[in-house]
């Protein structure tokens, strides 16, 4: 009785301020609050700079748990890995993003695939720098992921334990070159044709199973419209398929492999 009399003689700003703390202190005690601050968690309070806490931090988050818990000094160093490999994975994000773009204009038909790429450049906004985005990434690619794979050579990470991981690499830098020799024809036109022509033939040349081979890329005995289809499917979705199960592999094997390899 005599605390309901102490209450209502309260002033307005002291009973708000009383209500705050005590809706301050329901959401602290309760379940969402608790799994958002908890220890380890980016948003975590209280936090002691300690190895523990640290690992923590990285364990418990999605995004920071692809990085491993401790890395070598050398490893950090971009003199070391001069980053070419996650130059060559920034260029995929890039040409995966682009190449979004690009499908939203281009028909992969023999009567639409160039005339779309020639409004790609006249009539849709930003077509002519997003297609030149895509081209040039790709070529960059092609050069970043040639160069890792010496820089690997050159720091001698392709030996134990790391012979699986070059193995994983050497199909990673073939998905990229087919991934690169299938768009070169979807722009439909003369110099795409004659280097498929050309590029085929030669495949052609496989010994005991040219002729099927070549029949199976083509999609027939020459090149044609079934051809376009077949390397647009390729192009689009089984090469970056595969090329993304096999970066999964190439990543988690660098981390199983003990981190970056050390200085000669
Ligand atoms: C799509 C292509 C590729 C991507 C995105 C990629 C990505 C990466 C990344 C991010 C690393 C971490 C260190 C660094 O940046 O150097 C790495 C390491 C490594 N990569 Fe690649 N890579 C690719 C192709 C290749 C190729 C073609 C080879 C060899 C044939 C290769 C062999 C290796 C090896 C052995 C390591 C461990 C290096 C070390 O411990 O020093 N990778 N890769």
């Amino acid at each position: 009785m005599a605390n309901s009399i102490e209450k209502s003689k309260q002033s307005l700003p002291e009973k708000l301020r009383q209500g705050a703390t005590a809706a301050a202190d329901w959401m602290q005690d309760s379940q969402f609050w608790t799994s958002v601050f908890r220890p380890g968690s980016i948003f975590r309070k209280g936090y002691t700079d300690s190895p523990r806490n640290r690992s923590y931090v990285v364990m418990n988050s999605v995004l920071y748990h692809l990085h491993p818990v401790k890395v070598k000094r050398h490893a950090v160093k971009v003199s070391y890995t001069l980053c070419l490999g996650g130059l060559s994975f920034f260029l995929f994000i890039l040409l995966t993003v682009t190449g979004i773009f690009l499908m939203f204009f281009y028909r992969p038909t023999a009567a639409a695939a160039w005339s779309d790429i020639e409004s790609l450049h006249t009539q849709v906004s930003f077509g002519l720098l997003v297609r030149n985005m895509h081209r040039w990434g790709a070529h960059l690619m092609v050069l970043s992921v040639f160069l890792h794979m010496a820089r690997v050579f050159y720091h001698g990470a392709y030996k134990a334990p790391r012979e699986f991981n070059w193995v994983i690499g050497v199909m990673l830098l073939k998905l990229t070159l087919l991934l690169s020799f299938t768009g070169y024809l979807l722009p439909w036109d003369q110099l795409s044709l004659w280097a498929v022509t050309v590029g085929t033939n030669m495949m052609g040349f496989t010994p005991v199973f040219g002729d099927q081979v070549r029949f199976v890329l083509l999609g027939g005995k020459q090149i044609g419209a079934e051809t376009l289809l077949r390397w647009y499917v390729l192009h689009v979705l089984m090469l970056p398929f595969v090329l993304v199960i096999f970066l999964a592999i190439h990543f988690w094997r660098v981390r199983k492999d003990g981190g970056i390899s050390g200085p000669l």
